[in-house]
């Protein structure tokens, strides 16, 4: 069985409601921009392509069903302006604020063509979203590849034998339209002989890590062990020699001009371990992550999502021998009254990153420390 995040042929939508994973499998229909903008905000669906996809595909399919106006500037003003409501729905990312972009642009077009209509305008926006669902299966392989062959290549670790790798967050085939990024670049190493184990953080408050990046490896077969992401230093520590681990290896919400990078809170822990006990730290997103209007992290506006996300556990009913399915509980695991910060990603300072592994190829420093990320477009 391949793992869908999203379903889509022409008309319909349907996503994997990651909130039920890894124990339940429940599709949501997407009807509408409205629907998308839900599942997005509430991290039904999440992971920055998987939200850009589902967004650009979500208005597709709205359009797609709806009364379509014959009038050629009636349907561009339509979709501009919910794409402009699309992109409010999750702030860091910039890969959904880059595909609204591109979709406007599109959009604007085809508009403009000699005798556009209504009809002609929602084909060019229905075919630019298909596209971009399409694509980044494609980017995430190569991404894979590159970043396998780099690791090989490139770490003391990779020139002895297969190699073990820490990743956090998911980053895989739920977080994207397939295979994913830095578990791309896992399944890749995997897939060629050259993964010994993969250990993955568990991803607190919302343990990515624990429900969805275990989840794939588990299916895959990959073999693996879940750490919390306190454990993470005593790991490289303890087993960084005996397992031959060659790095760690993230997503990225956004990338800024110099390199910094927005992840997953917890990456920005997790570099500084990897530069303390002198492993690699890779960051694998594809062009559409990285954001040269951003110019560093310091720019980057970063989600605060609601403190009940870290006070509040909810899974199946467990009576100490097996899980009822049909039983979901939400526990509190924290005192009442607690105040509770909870910002959903981190930045890492480019100075703290090794690589950047792109569709295109691995970016690295110039000699002058610095990383040149026009140079992939
Ligand atoms: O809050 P999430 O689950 O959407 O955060 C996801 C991450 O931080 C991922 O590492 C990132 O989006 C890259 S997914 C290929």
């Amino acid at each position: 069985m391949v793992l869908e995040a999203i379903k889509y042929t022409r008309g319909t939508l349907q996503i994997l409601d990651q909130l039920q994973l890894p124990h339940t499998t429940h599709y949501d229909h997407v009807y509408s921009s409205t629907d998308a903008w839900h599942a997005i905000k509430e991290m039904r669906t999440r992971g920055a392509p998987a939200i850009a996809i589902v967004a650009a595909l979500g208005l597709a399919v709205e359009l797609e069903n709806m009364k379509i106006s014959d009038i050629a500037e009636e349907v561009k003003i339509f979709i501009l302006e919910k794409l402009e409501y699309l992109v409010t729905s999750r702030p860091t990312a910039v890969n959904l604020a880059d595909a609204a972009r591109k979709l406007k642009r599109r959009t604007e077009e085809a508009a403009r063509e000699e005798g556009a209509s209504g009809r002609s305008v929602r084909e060019g926006y229905v075919r630019a979203a298909e596209k971009m669902l399409v694509d980044d299966v494609s980017d995430n392989e190569n991404i894979g590849r590159f970043g396998a062959e780099w690791i090989v290549e490139n770490t003391e670790a990779g020139r002895k034998g297969p190699v073990s790798m820490l990743t956090h967050c998911n980053t895989g085939s739920l977080a994207t339209a397939g295979y994913g990024t830095a578990l791309g670049v896992i399944r890749s190493l995997h897939a060629n002989g050259n993964l010994k184990h993969a250990f993955c953080s568990e991803t607190r408050p919302y343990n990515q890590g624990s429900r969805l990046t275990a989840y794939e490896l588990v299916h895959d077969k990959i073999p693996a062990t879940l750490v919390t992401d306190s454990m993470a230093a005593a790991l490289l520590r303890l087993k960084g020699a005996s397992e031959n681990i060659a790095g760690i290896v993230v997503g990225a919400d956004r990338v800024a001009a110099n390199g910094d990078t927005a992840n997953k809170i917890g990456t920005y822990s997790l570099a500084i371990l990897a530069k303390h006990h002198g492993v690699k730290f890779l960051v694998a997103a594809p062009r559409t992550t990285i954001d040269l209007e951003t110019k560093t992290g310091n720019d980057i506006v970063i989600e605060e999502r609601p403190g009940k996300e870290v006070a509040l556990i909810k899974g199946p009913r467990f009576d100490g021998v097996s899980l009822d399915l049909n039983v979901v509980e939400t526990i509190s695991i924290a005192a009442n009254g607690i105040d509770i910060w909870n910002p959903a990603f981190d930045v890492t300072p480019a100075e703290l990153i090794d690589g950047i592994i792109t569709e295109v190829g691995v970016v690295e420093k110039d000699s002058d420390g610095v990383f040149r990320l026009d140079k992939v477009f």
